[in-house]
Formats: C-alpha cells, sequence, structure tokens
C-alpha cells in the first residue's frame, strides 16, 4: 500500500480516519475511456453517486486526483444528521414551511440510505443509530431553543426539549433538543466498503487522476480523454473556470481535535451547540462533538468548531495553533473525563449564501452536474446527491429536484449577499498590504509565506532541506492575493477558498490550475552562495512580475 503524498491530500495535518486505515488506491488511468457517466472526485458526493448510478444501469468511470478520501471527507467528524448547520425556524424563514420539512425529509432519508446500504453491503464500518442533542453556547437565549423545537417539530421531526443534556457536564439545569434517530459511522471504512460495491458491479476507478477541461463531451485526465453523456463534478466546490458557483457560497475553515476517554464513561451520542451569536461571520460558528472506538481501553472523542472564513484568519489575530488551544480547553470544560490529545487537524466546508446545498444541473448546462455547498452536513449531502443526480440522469421525477436546484434564485437572503459581496471585495485590499514575510531569508526550514514588494507578490516556502519553493502568490481563478496557512502547509485564497500546496499545485478549487512558479536554477560555477542565488531570484521577480 502506498503512503499519502502530503502533495495530493488536503494538508499536512492527519484526521484519525486516515491515518487509522490503509490508503485507499487505484491504477492510474492509462489510456482513453468511454462511459455514460465520468464522475470527477473521490469522496463520498462521487462515490455515493457512482453506487447509485450502478444499481440504476449505468457504466461510470470516477476519477480522483488524490487518493479515495483524500478531499474533506476524510478530514470530516461523520456526524450523520437532520440537525443541519442552519436552524429550522431559519429554513422556514427563507424557504418557507414546506420546504423545510422537504429538507428534514431528505436528510432522514439520506441517513436511512447509509443505514440499509451498510446492512446491504455488509460494510464494517462501526455505523451506529445514536441520539444527538442541541444545546445552548454561552450568551444563547432559551428562546432560541424553543424556537427550533417548534420548527423541527413542524419539518416532521419527532424531536424532543430536555432539561439536562445527556453525557455533558451540566451543574445545574441545562435544556436541549434531542433528536432521535442521527447515526455516526467511521468515514474511511464505509468509503472502502462503497468502492469494494462499486468495483464489483463494474464501476471503474482511477486515483492520481487529475480532471481537466472538463466540457459537455467529457474531460481529460492526466492527457487522455475521458467521453461520457453525462458528467458530475463532486469535486466539493466545482474547479472549471466557466463555473460560477463561487458567486454563492464561501469557504470556511474548521478545527477538530480528538482524545482518548476510558471507554463506558460516555455514551455514544452527537452534541452541538447553537454557535457563537457574536461572530462576525455569516456563518455562526458552532461546536460540533461526537464518540468514536479507538481501541480495548479508550474511545475517541472528537470536538470541532473555530470556523473563520479560508485565508482570512489573521483578521482576527488568532493563530491556529491557538484554535485547536481554545477547542481543547472548551471540550475539557464540557467533557471533564477528557485525557490525552491524540490527532489535531483542520478541513474546508463550503457554506451556501442561503443556507441550502447546490445539488443538480449545472447552471447553464444540460449534461453537467455538481454536488457542493455542503456548510457541515456533507455526509448527508453527498448521499442526497448520489440519490438525487441519479434520479435526474435516469430522467425519474424527485421531489428534492427544486430544493437543491443550483439555478435557483432566493430572495430573502439579499442582507447576507451584500455582505458576503462587501468582505469579497475587502480582499483586494491585500494587493497593496504588506506580505507576511520581509525576505525569503527569514523563513526558517518548514515556514512558508507571502513576500510582497509593492504590488508584487511572491508565495515562498524552504523545505525540510533548506530549498526555497517560489511560486506567484496571485490566486489564477480571480487574482485574490494567497494567505499562509502556517497549521495545514497551504497557500489559501481568501476570496473563494482555493488552496495550494507549497510547491503552487491546486488542492481546492474553483481554481482550475497550478500557481506560477519562480524557478531558482543553480549557478554553474557556485560563485554565489544559495541565498544570494535565491535573493537575486526574488529581486528580478520582485521587479518584473
Ligand atoms: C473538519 C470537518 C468536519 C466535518 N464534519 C461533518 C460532520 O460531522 N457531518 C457531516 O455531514 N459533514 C461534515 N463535514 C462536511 C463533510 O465532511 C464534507 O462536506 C464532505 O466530506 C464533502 O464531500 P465531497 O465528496 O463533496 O468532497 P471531497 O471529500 O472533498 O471530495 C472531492 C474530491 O475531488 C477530488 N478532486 C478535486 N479536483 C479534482 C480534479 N480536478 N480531478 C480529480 N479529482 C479532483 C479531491 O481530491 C477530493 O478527494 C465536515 C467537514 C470538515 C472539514
Ligand atoms: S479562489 Fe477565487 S480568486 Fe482565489
Amino acid at each position: 500500500m502506498k503512503p499519502f503524498d502530503s502533495n495530493i491530500t488536503s494538508g499536512k495535518n492527519k484526521s484519525f480516519w486516515t491515518a487509522s486505515t490503509k490508503t485507499i488506491a487505484f491504477e492510474k488511468i492509462q489510456e482513453n475511456v468511454d462511459a455514460d457517466v465520468l464522475i470527477v472526485g473521490g469522496g463520498i458526493a462521487g462515490l455515493t453517486t457512482a453506487y447509485c448510478l450502478l444499481k440504476a444501469g449505468h457504466k461510470i468511470v470516477l476519477v480522483e486526483d488524490g487518493y479515495v478520501g483524500s478531499g474533506e471527507t476524510g478530514r470530516t467528524t461523520a456526524h450523520i444528521t437532520c440537525a443541519l448547520d442552519v436552524p429550522y425556524f431559519e429554513l422556514e424563514r427563507i424557504f418557507g414551511e414546506e420546504k423545510s420539512k422537504l429538507t428534514a425529509d431528505s436528510h432522514f432519508a439520506a441517513i436511512e440510505w447509509i443505514a440499509n446500504t451498510v446492512k446491504e453491503e455488509g460494510i464494517d464500518c462501526h455505523f451506529k443509530n445514536v441520539d444527538g442533542y442541541l444545546f445552548l453556547s454561552k450568551g444563547d437565549v432559551k428562546e432560541t431553543l424553543e424556537k427550533e423545537y417548534a420548527a423541527s417539530n413542524r419539518a416532521g421531526l419527532k424531536t424532543q426539549m430536555l432539561k439536562q443534556i445527556p453525557g455533558m457536564r451540566t451543574q445545574q439545569e441545562q435544556w436541549c433538543i434531542k433528536f432521535p434517530d442521527q447515526a455516526q459511522f467511521h468515514i474511511m471504512k464505509y468509503l472502502e466498503g462503497l468502492c469494494t460495491a462499486i468495483v464489483s458491479m463494474g464501476g471503474k476507478i482511477y486515483t492520481e487522476s487529475h480532471a481537466e477541461q472538463i466540457t459537455e463531451e467529457g474531460a481529460k485526465v492526466n492527457g487522455f480523454e475521458i467521453k461520457a453523456k453525462h458528467i458530475v463534478v463532486a469535486t466539493n466546490t466545482p474547479v472549471n473556470d466557466w463555473m460560477v458557483m463561487h458567486t454563492k457560497q464561501s469557504a470556511y475553515r474548521t478545527y477538530v481535535i480528538a482524545a482518548k476517554v476510558p471507554k463506558g464513561k460516555l455514551r455514544y451520542s452527537l452534541w452541538w451547540d447553537t454557535g457563537d451569536q457574536k461572530s462576525k461571520w455569516i456563518s455562526a460558528p458552532y461546536h460540533y462533538v461526537r464518540l468514536e472506538e479507538y481501541d480495548n481501553d479508550f474511545d475517541l472523542l472528537m470536538a470541532g468548531g473555530e470556523d473563520h472564513k479560508v485565508g482570512q484568519a489573521d483578521d482576527e489575530n488568532i493563530a491556529e495553533e491557538d484554535r485547536y488551544t481554545k477547542l481543547i480547553e472548551w471540550t475539557k470544560e464540557q467533557f471533564p473525563s477528557m485525557e490525552s490529545v491524540e490527532y489535531k487537524w483542520s478541513g474546508q466546508v463550503m457554506e451556501p449564501i442561503d443556507s441550502m446545498a447546490f445539488i443538480g444541473k449545472n447552471p447553464g448546462n444540460e449534461n453537467v452536474y455538481i454536488i457542493t455547498g455542503d456548510s457541515g452536513n456533507g455526509m448527508t449531502h453527498g448521499t442526497i446527491g448520489g440519490i438525487l443526480l441519479t434520479d435526474i440522469i435516469t430522467g425519474k421525477q424527485n421531489p428534492w429536484q427544486d430544493l437543491y436546484n443550483p439555478s435557483r434564485i432566493t430572495f430573502k437572503t439579499a442582507a447576507d449577499y451584500l455582505s458576503d459581496g462587501i468582505n469579497t471585495v475587502a480582499q483586494f485590499v491585500d494587493w497593496i498590504k504588506a506580505g507576511d514575510v520581509k525576505e525569503a531569508i527569514d523563513l526558517k526550514p518548514g515556514q512558508g509565506g507571502i513576500i510582497s514588494a509593492g504590488l508584487n507578490k511572491i508565495a515562498a516556502y524552504r523545505d525540510e532541506q533548506n530549498d526555497l519553493h517560489i511560486c506567484t502568490a496571485v490566486c489564477p481563478h480571480l487574482f485574490g492575493i494567497l494567505q499562509w496557512n502556517a497549521d495545514e502547509k497551504t497557500f489559501d485564497c481568501p476570496l473563494h477558498g482555493s488552496r495550494f500546496t507549497t510547491e503552487g499545485k491546486v488542492i481546492n478549487g474553483p481554481a482550475g490550475a497550478d500557481l506560477k512558479k519562480i524557478e531558482i536554477q543553480p549557478n554553474s560555477d557556485m560563485k554565489e552562495s544559495k541565498e544570494v542565488q535565491e535573493e537575486n531570484v526574488l529581486a528580478f521577480h520582485k521587479l518584473s512580475i
């Protein structure tokens, strides 16, 4: 089995899921291929779509440019729930009572679909039906829970108000809403089971196979042509420059810590708080917690939160490491039985401006489909995506089609559109701001940063062998200035969330291309030291980019 190549996963830190399973790798594409449906992306959305289409009798090819699950799916916390990132009372405000109910129905159907598939395919992935508890975050008022309880009931969910939160430290009365019949699993074991089923039905999966030039005819993958009647872009955020979804959603970074808890101390459950009401972000960050099997003596308590817009953390001056520290402190306070922290990682979620995912035909195309805008509900959204796209491609009516239509226009979120637009425009100030590193010589091995000279910006990284890698720091999507993410060691775009490795390779869209590299040629007679050569190249590019 090959080890994970950090250049083609979405960050340096390993999640518990990827660290505790073998890499799921298939052969690279080596010839031109024809299929009914080409699926781009090997996360939960792409694999579920592949599985559903095969069951419906279609011939599919799936390409993944990393390995299976090496995108955001391998970084999830895998709550499988219909308690959504956005409260039901807010869904009612934006979409009305009927669509709020339809939303709940679709997520509940996804939970059931996963449960049935696990059973039918015999997938050993620690799947469990569990209860979930939504409680007030600090400063929030009981009225929020009362409103949500009533709205979730109207949406058809059998929620209950409880006076105490099961499993959590509560000295006095602390109300919460119980969401029964939720679920959880080990995501990588689940994906492995889906892959086995896909291959046994004749589906073809290629890994380390990067799709570009995606059109209505197919795509170019590692230089080979894949021709297909339908193309599903399940890349978490669509990756083609002609796709416009970046105007309808924002990328957020979210953090997770996982700590040991003696077995039996806590019951397997899901817990969420109602979110930071004072947050400046449109998507108020909230805490999400669950338990996972670890070894004979311990379970693993996973807590997430501390979200911020991608590439914009510096506004608040909270370093990534401090976000983990805050998360650990919060978790210890709520769950005193927590012991040593074993894992820390972060990941990216796409927040649609009107709170509803985008699943269906890409605006303007008849046979190109997208699954995006998952928020923190990608386990169910990815599953809904597979079910819904299969129905659309097969020509079968599906009641969720209008709800998730990527071309929908939602009028009740005008203020959010405006505020998000202002935030996007504000990021162009980075063109005239100083970089975070003055000279390349200031970078120690393993460090990166942005070097500026007037309007020119350079993304520089010094690797552990002391070699300097430099690229333009201008995002090839729509020219945002990249920011250095010291925690995951990537360059992240504050405009729409594209991300790049230390060597400039694109790892998250919407950008479809790598960063322009600036080569440092070793001086053949070695008269100049390495540092002088580096500074000469940089000085030249500061003047000429
Ligand atoms: C920290 C964290 C916690 C979360 N917790 C939860 C949770 O508890 N419950 C929940 O429901 N959701 C949760 N989510 C959200 C959920 O994990 C994601 O929404 C979901 O995994 C996205 O799945 P996907 O298949 O759409 O994308 P991905 O898993 O990112 O898959 C897309 C794939 O496409 C590949 N790709 C991209 N471009 C190309 C290309 N050009 N050619 C070939 N391949 C390409 C990528 O390598 C990637 O593997 C969480 C997310 C994070 C980050
Ligand atoms: S992602 Fe759009 S400009 Fe960078």
